[in-house]
């Protein structure tokens, strides 16, 4: 799961919001004109029951007044305010969604340069979920939090220096609701946050549940564990809907409270109003222009109580996409450049222990691949052969010795350069839900001649021209349109437009028939011609060719040589021949 912020830490809600809305500082334009209409929308609050006042304290009948600009001033003032708001929403949403396209562009860039590490600690689901929802949602429940924050303070303020103007001492009364409304909002804010990071990781949970029963639709029902997964789904479901819930009432509660308390103010003010109007201090006109601007803070004062829940639920939100922002540690390469290597490949002393192994993948590896070389790798499953070939693009790097191309360290190389290096057909073959031509070409500049140079070389122009678009059919997902040795082969083509000099192949273990098989065969050849090539393979028509091929035992190396010498010389290599 993410990492929030410094979850542990205790900052209150309301500091996490001022560091969150850094984030939400643009374009100043837009700020600038919020705060103006904000402003002009508040300080017009007041007027409303100002100009009731001359009204009731004269009656119409008072000689000094002139009553037809009243009914003039109300609709004027109206308008003024409605415009005013008008123009706050416009702005609100400029900010809103001009800060949440540069860090939603953020997160994204982050994803894609991220260190691999980020990959298998967080599904697909959640950082999907971060960036697409977490993102916006937290954007729109904290600007939405911002109007109400200014607007209501502002009116809240106007409104009560009104009030003291109008009359100091009933004021005071009014003022000692405020400290029991913050001691409410506070305790609520701390209760919701932790109820909505809750939530947040449960509707991640929820998504993954949903994605591996995509994913896994088949195996699911082959295995008939549909009734299994459902109640999988309903644990988490049911789950979720506790935490809504009690954030519902967490979230709720604080209103009543607010009107409770507001409730007993009013009634004092009446009394002492009751009070001050025997002692001829209050006309009627004074006490209901008293009374009208302090029936109208109820609606800030509300507003301002409920927000606590909005800035907190869009902090939690709205931190969780700048985390990925901002903790998320990039890939670090070099500087070294070269448009083409040799192909010189050289391992010295290499070794790789993974994070929380026991064992280590690979130990004392020693080996050197010559330009043009072809060199197969072979070995028991789990003896570190897709370890040792992922090592070369840097998937994954050695916790010893030393991996060189063109005797350059790789981590000396720059990331992209030493990629360009490789053309790379893996174990799983992957491709995009897009046209044929763009999966072949991915990465690389647009040619449609070459590309039909590579579907040719990798046995698939045929296949390719009999789709209803030819290369420009969309392939579905994972280009599911295709068989299993036609995705193979596409891959193939793939590796032979990048045209790299070094060619990894990582061979699936699972038998493809004869027929596919020799085609996949010969497309593999055709990929080879010119490159240095780096072969695990469980074939032994592809391991037979091989310059050099390398046993791999328990991440060392047992024996190498071509295969008559390895014949010969019995062991490891021939048990690994009869066993496959
Ligand atoms: N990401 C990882 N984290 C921890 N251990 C791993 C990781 N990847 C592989 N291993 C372990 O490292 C060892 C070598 O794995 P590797 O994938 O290199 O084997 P392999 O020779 O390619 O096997 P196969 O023929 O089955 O593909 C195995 O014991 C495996 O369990
Ligand atoms: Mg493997």
């Amino acid at each position: 799961m993410p990492q929030t912020l410094n979850v542990s830490d205790s900052r209150t809600v309301w500091e996490r919001f001022i560091k969150v809305l850094g984030y939400f500082s643009k374009p100043r334009s837009a700020w600038i004109a919020l705060t103006l209409s904000v402003i002009v929308g508040s300080a017009l609050e007041p007027t409303i029951p100002a100009l009731m006042k001359p009204l009731l304290d004269h009656g119409f009948g008072a000689p000094d007044l002139n009553y037809w600009v009243i009914p003039l001033a109300v609709v004027g003032l109206f308008s003024l305010r409605s415009s005013a708001s008008f123009l706050a929403d416009v702005a609100l949403a400029k900010i809103a969604q001009t800060s949440l396209h540069s860090l939603r562009q953020k997160m994204f860039d982050c994803i894609s340069v991220a260190e691999l590490d980020l990959y298998r600690k967080q599904p697909a689901t959640a950082l999907a979920n971060t960036v697409v929802f977490e993102a916006t949602n937290g954007a729109v429940l904290l600007l939405q939090s911002i109007t109400t924050l200014v607007k209501d303070s502002l009116s809240l303020v106007a409104l009560l220096g009104y009030l003291l103007y109008l009359n100091w001492k009933l004021t005071l009364i009014v003022l000692f609701i405020f400290p029991i409304v913050a001691f409410a909002m506070r305790a609520l804010s701390k209760r919701l946050y932790s109820l909505t990071k809750a939530s947040q990781a449960t509707v991640d949970r929820l998504a993954y549940v949903v994605e591996e029963n995509v994913l896994a639709h088949k195996e699911i029902r082959i295995q008939t564990a549909e009734a299994q997964q459902r109640e999988r789904f309903r644990a988490v479901n049911t789950l979720l809907q506790r935490l809504a819930m009690k954030s519902a009432i967490a979230g709720s509660a604080v209103a009543p409270i607010t009107n409770f308390f507001g409730s007993i103010a009013l009634s004092a003010v009446i009394t002492v109003a009751i009070i001050q109007s025997h002692s001829n201090s209050l006309s009627a006109g004074g006490f209901v222009a008293f009374v009208t601007a302090m029936l109208m803070l109820i609606a800030p004062i509300k507003h301002l109580s409920e927000v606590t829940s909005t800035i907190t639920r869009g902090v939690v939100a709205a931190e969780r996409a700048i985390a990925l922002v901002e903790t998320v540690v990039s890939e670090s390469g070099g500087t070294f450049q070269k448009e083409r290597s040799s192909g010189l490949i050289e391992f010295k002393g290499v070794g790789v222990t993974y994070p929380d192994a026991t064992a280590a993948a690979l130990e004392h590896i020693n080996l050197t691949v010559h330009p043009g070389q072809f060199v197969a790798l072979v070995g028991l499953s789990g003896s570190g052969k897709t370890t040792l070939a992922n090592l070369l693009p840097r998937f994954v790097d050695c916790t010893q010795g030393q991996v060189l191309l063109d005797g350059v360290e790789l981590r000396d190389w720059n990331l992209q350069a030493l990629r360009q290096q490789f053309g790379l057909v893996g174990q799983h073959v992957v491709m995009f839900n897009d046209t044929v031509l763009n999966n072949i070409a991915l990465g690389q500049p647009l040619d449609r001649e070459r590309a039909q140079r590579a579907l040719a070389a990798a046995n698939l122009a045929e296949r390719v021209a009999a789709l209803p678009q030819g290369m420009d059919t969309l392939l579905g997902h994972n280009a599911s349109l295709l068989s299993g040795g036609e995705r193979q082969r596409l891959a193939i083509a793939r590796a032979i437009y990048k045209d790299a000099p070094i060619l990894i192949l990582d061979e699936a273990t699972s038998a493809l028939d004869t027929d596919t098989d020799s085609l996949v065969q010969a497309s593999l050849r055709a990929a080879m011609v010119g490159r240095t090539t780096i072969a695990i393979a469980h074939r032994l028509t592809t391991i037979r060719d091989a310059d050099v091929i390398y046993v791999l035992g328990h991440g060392r190396i047992l024996q190498s040589g071509s295969h008559d010498e390895l014949i010969a010389q019995g062991g490891a290599y021939e048990d690994f021949i009869r066993l496959s």
